[in-house]
């Protein structure tokens, strides 16, 4: 099997995760639950990977990073857990549906939702974007990196304006989390919503979300925290505030190998490996009768995306036959992205995404290239 859908969920990992989760799964108790020995192993785990995420993420404090399931409840409780009646709310049509159908049902609640469109090959309109940042926006929910074309925003410029104009600045870090270098600190970042389980190379149904001190965000969910239980309301102080129940921690110590492992051997090589592998490919297919490729390749710092279609072939027979002749894992359809496809006129043809990892090789590429010139 040849698996280029990294963008969908890491397959290859180091196996050090897997190691880490078999070894939680037999020596940790509940986090925050007692002080007994398993109690407290458990509670040492998650801590250290507080740790952990809030170093790779330039977050203030472990205290500041809550876990989650994934970046989509991460991404719910920002939208959800900031936004008022009344308030503006800035997006782009770079985003997953994971940021939009929040956004869609608080509008319905009376917020007002403003959209930044993207030029022919899927860059965010910037000026567009200063605009409205200064235009009384209070939050900005923007997307590092799309899914779909592979095109990173220049989140520091954007939350350099969302600083000066008082907006709060929300990044969904799905797509570059372990792939491009993320500093909450340097980048004006306020909150950061994150996944395990692609970048990060953690296991299904990890993922966070970092707050900057000062950020105060309404819980999505509330419940037993371990801690002030003859309370009536939940706990207000992080990360307890954005935790509810017992936590993932055979994941989230897995998760924990993941980012150790991608420390350790540097993320800029991480990066240089993949965006390699991602150039490679797009040489050898771009020259392909009838093939177009959506995203900038213009510009060296890109996520390695790609997304094409073989002339007017739909994208779920292109990828299905990868699929059944090469063993070639795809993305196809739509990626929950639809103000993109939409942009591109691919709504009925959706795109087939190829996404590489630091763990594919110059022969994958080769042959996921070579499959791509034979389809028929
Ligand atoms: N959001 C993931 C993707 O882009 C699942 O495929």
């Amino acid at each position: 099997m040849i698996y280029l859908d990294n963008a969908a969920t890491s397959f290859y990992r180091p196996p050090q995760v897997a190691e880490a989760v078999v070894q939680a799964m037999t020596s940790l108790g509940n986090a925050a639950r007692g002080t007994h020995g398993a109690a407290m192993a458990g509670a040492r785990a998650v801590f250290e990977a507080r740790q952990t995420l809030a170093d790779f993420f330039g977050a203030e404090g472990p205290e500041q990073v809550a876990f989650t399931a994934n970046a989509t409840e991460s991404l719910n409780m920002a939208v959800k857990g900031l936004l008022n009646p009344g308030d503006t709310a800035v997006t782009t049509v770079m985003e997953h549906n994971s940021v939009l159908r929040p956004l869609y049902e608080m509008e319905a609640k009376g917020v007002n939702l403003k959209m930044i469109s993207t030029d022919a090959v899927g860059r965010l309109d910037m000026e567009a974007m200063k605009r409205a940042v200064f235009s009384g926006a209070a939050a900005v929910f923007c997307t590092h990196a799309s899914n779909l074309t592979g095109n990173v925003n220049d989140i520091r410029q954007i939350g350099r304006w969302c600083r000066e104009a008082g907006a709060v600045f929300v990044v969904d870090a799905s797509q570059s989390g372990g792939i491009l270098p993320i500093h909450m600190k340097e980048d004006f970042i306020d909150v950061l919503c994150f996944t395990g389980h692609k970048g990060l190379m953690g296991p299904q149904g990890t993922g966070g979300i970092c707050l900057r001190k000062g950020i105060f965000i309404r819980p999505l969910v509330t419940g037993g925290s371990g801690i002030k239980t003859f309370d009536r309301k939940h706990p207000e102080v992080m990360p307890e505030a954005l935790e509810a129940g017992t936590l993932n921690g055979h994941g989230i110590r897995g998760l924990k190998a993941g980012v150790d492992y991608i420390q350790r051997i540097g993320i800029d090589e991480i990066f240089r490996k993949e965006n390699v592998l991602a150039r490679a490919f797009y040489d050898r297919v771009c020259e392909i009768p009838g093939i177009r490729i959506y995203g900038d390749f213009e510009n060296p710092v890109r996520i390695p995306v790609i997304a094409l279609n073989l002339g007017d072939e739909d994208s779920g027979r292109v990828s299905d036959w990868l699929a059944v002749e090469g063993d070639i894992c795809t993305r196809s359809g739509g990626h929950c992205a639809p103000l993109m496809h939409r942009a591109f006129g691919t709504e009925s043809q959706g795109m087939v995404r190829f996404s590489f990892s630091s763990f594919n090789t110059m022969e994958d590429v080769k042959a996921a290239a070579a499959a791509l010139k034979n389809y028929e």
